[in-house]
């Protein structure tokens, strides 16, 4: 595991951006995994950044992103779909039919994580995948629980997660109580993982996860057994490491 301590969220952001950058140089077809929540947004505002420069393709660059809330059809602002297409998607040259997202107007939970992880198996193995962290160290919508789930599957979502979600919603009742998200076997898949992390409010979940047991009541902490971790972490989220 490589840890990168930032001064901030801005260097942090710059930091993860530069490597998701060497990984479409080096192989202009990567397959992407790709994150949503606050974490993320400042890497794809500086990968939007480069693209304008011309420094950085997604010509061929297909991407699958790791979650979606359950019941959001995509023109909801809150949808994940939504997120994508607003910070990434439509402003740079990504084939937005290379770019995958759980459906979360598939009300059949069943049929929407089977066709999910078919897809997943018939992309094959994604190169670099992108996480954040949750403030009770779940990782894609997988919450803390008595087992890590494994596949793609369908989410009760904790009442912290509601909680901490619903700063993006008019109110904590109109946050969608089930997700679809990647189980940890799907994320552990990937050849490589990259965490970006900031703020004091998540030191406990990273310090959890980076240094506690490996249990599934800190889902981050299943990182542990991953052969490619990069984590990129300001000082206000590695101050209890
Ligand atoms: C959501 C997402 C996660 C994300 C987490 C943290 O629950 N499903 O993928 O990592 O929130 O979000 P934030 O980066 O906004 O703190």
């Amino acid at each position: 595991m490589r840890i990168y301590k930032t001064k901030d969220y801005d260097e942090m952001s710059r930091t993860a951006a530069n490597i998701i950058s060497a990984q479409v140089i080096l192989k202009p077809e990567s397959l992407l995994g790709l994150a949503t929540g606050s974490s993320p947004i400042g890497v794809y505002d500086q990968l939007v950044e480069w693209y304008k420069k011309g420094d950085l393709d997604f010509s061929k660059v297909t991407t699958v992103n790791l979650d979606e809330y359950k019941g959001l059809p995509k023109e909801n602002k809150q949808s994940y779909y939504y997120f994508m297409h607003e910070y990434l998607f439509d402003k740079v040259n990504i084939n937005v039919e290379n770019t995958y997202l759980p459906d979360g107007m598939n009300m059949d939970s069943e049929a929407e994580a089977c066709r999910y992880e078919d897809l997943l198996a018939s992309l094959g193995q994604v190169d670099l995948q992108l996480l954040g962290l949750g403030h009770n160290g779940h990782i894609g919508f997988n919450e803390p629980g008595d087992v890590f789930e494994k596949a793609t599957h369908c989410v009760d979502l904790k009442e912290s997660t509601i909680e901490a979600n619903k700063r993006f919603f008019a109110s904590a009742d109109d946050v969608p109580r089930q997700a679809y998200s990647m189980g940890i076997g799907t994320i552990l898949k990937s050849k490589k993982l990259l965490v970006v992390v900031s703020g004091e409010g998540k030191a406990e979940a990273l310090k959890n996860s980076i240094c506690g047991p490996v249990t599934p009541h800190v889902p981050g902490s299943i990182l542990q057994f991953h052969p490619d971790v990069t984590i990129v972490a300001d000082e206000a989220a590695l101050s209890k490491v």
